[in-house]
């Protein structure tokens, strides 16, 4: 990301903050576009809710100070990746890599890297799929690339998320022992409850399209019949 140098600490502030604004309304629109296309091909809406959001200045001064880094507005640009941060909230767990590919797939994203904490949960029993992209932004003077973290997770693990969230906020790290079990507990939950809702979601949609087939077929032997 280049800044202008003749830039003062506050226009560089602005000027870094309205790119990460761009990029996440970027962002914002291409997934609205993928789920409503999926809507109108397949009636089907892959999506539950989108969240996005700008990282806090308390919370980029936070973090830069406790992975040891000096507060500068370069440090801010190379080493946070969730300034700009999207989360993707799907019904099924097949919906997440569905989406991810379609993102990544786009020929102006760029995947930096991913993590799979679906296929390799944290050891509290976090699971979610994080990617960092990066989007260009078209100034006046011509393309910015600037990084997104998105997210994506089922409502399930969203609901499990945010109430460790909660209480790794609440005990600043040092939950007691209970609770932390009993988290580890509800991750497993999690599991069981995205695996079935998956597995019967997919014993509806094989009805729907049984019946489907049978009445194509009915439809068709009348024609038959007519002739
Ligand atoms: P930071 O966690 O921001 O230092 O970055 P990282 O390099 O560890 O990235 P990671 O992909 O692990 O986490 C980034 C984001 O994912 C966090 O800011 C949270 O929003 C979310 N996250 C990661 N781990 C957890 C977790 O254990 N619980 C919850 N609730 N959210 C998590
Ligand atoms: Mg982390």
């Amino acid at each position: 990301m280049n800044i202008p140098k003749s830039f003062n600490q506050m226009d560089q502030w602005k000027a870094v903050m309205f790119l990460y604004n761009s990029a996440l309304k970027e962002i914002n629109t291409k997934i609205e576009i993928l789920n409503n296309e999926f809507v109108h091909i397949y009636s089907y809406n892959p999506i539950e809710h989108i969240k996005s959001r700008l990282k806090t200045p308390e919370s980029i001064v936070k973090k830069l100070k406790s992975d040891g880094r000096e507060v500068t507005i370069p440090n801010m640009i190379d080493h946070l990746s969730d300034i700009a941060g999207i989360r993707i909230i799907c019904s099924f767990t097949s919906d997440i890599y569905r989406i991810a590919d379609m993102i990544a797939r786009q020929s102006d994203v760029t995947v930096l890297y991913v993590k799979d904490y679906i296929k390799n949960p944290k050891p509290n029993g976090y699971k979610s799929y994080h990617m960092v992209v990066t989007i260009p932004i078209y100034l006046s003077e011509g393309p910015v690339d600037t990084k997104v973290e998105i997210q994506i997770r089922t409502v399930a693990m969203d609901f499990w998320a945010s109430l460790e969230h909660k209480i790794y906020y609440k005990f600043e790290g040092n939950a007691p022992d209970f609770l932390e079990k009993e988290l580890k507990a509800c991750a497993d939950m999690v599991d069981l409850l995205d695996a079935k809702m998956f597995s019967l979601n997919e014993a509806i949609m094989k009805i729907s399209a049984e019946q489907r087939m049978k009445e194509e077929e009915e439809f068709r032997q009348s024609q038959e019949a007519q002739k």
